[in-house]
């Protein structure tokens, strides 16, 4: 059965069996290993990827549920010249990244979160990556780096461009470390 859906903005048409999931699409037909395989029932968030924005497990949407829709990878969220985006750098930086087979999932999952809220609290951000397993790292770090990418996302929003003034200002209220 032949689909077509915009991946990562740009348009595919692909063909794929009936009861093919959507990760099975991405890895095998289309080439993007980023999603990764781990229960593949629906229960580690490995397989994350945005649907229409939201957040879904690859493993438990069919292929052709995509069609008409929007689906980002974790090969889609870069900087615009390829490189590591905000909050891929501060997932480094904040020694988020261990084994890393987690990690686009747990980005993906961030970025659905930071596109709702900019001001997450450090539940609000575990509650956001609660689908998400991570064996290594113990979380603290992973929320670490949600926590800086959302507070360089309110700098950036408050800078002012040029000629323009600042779009509003936040107070920078430390929230509770757990
Ligand atoms: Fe999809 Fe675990 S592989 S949720
Ligand atoms: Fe290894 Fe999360 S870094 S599973």
């Amino acid at each position: 059965m032949e689909i077509e859906f915009t991946l990562n903005g740009a348009p595919v048409k692909v063909d794929a069996p009936v009861g093919t999931s959507l990760l099975k699409l991405l890895r095998e037909t289309l080439g993007l290993t980023g999603a990764k395989p781990g229960c593949e029932i629906g229960e580690c968030g490995a397989c994350s990827v945005l649907l229409n924005d939201r957040l879904v497990n690859s493993c438990m949407v069919l292929a052709h549920q995509a069609a008409g829709a929007s689906v980002v990878t974790i090969e889609g969220i870069h900087d615009p010249d390829g490189g590591p985006n905000d909050l891929q750098r501060a997932f480094i930086d904040a020694g988020a990244v261990q084994c890393g087979y987690c990690t686009p999932g747990m980005v993906l999952a961030a970025e659905a979160l930071l596109a709702r809220d900019l001001t997450p609290t450090r539940e609000e951000i575990r509650t956001a990556i609660s689908g998400n397993l991570c064996r290594c790292t113990g979380y603290q770090q992973i929320v670490d780096a949600v926590e800086i990418a959302a507070a360089g996302r309110r700098r950036s929003l408050a800078e002012p461009t040029e000629g323009q003034p600042a779009a509003f200002g936040f107070v920078e209220a430390p929230h509770e470390q757990n």
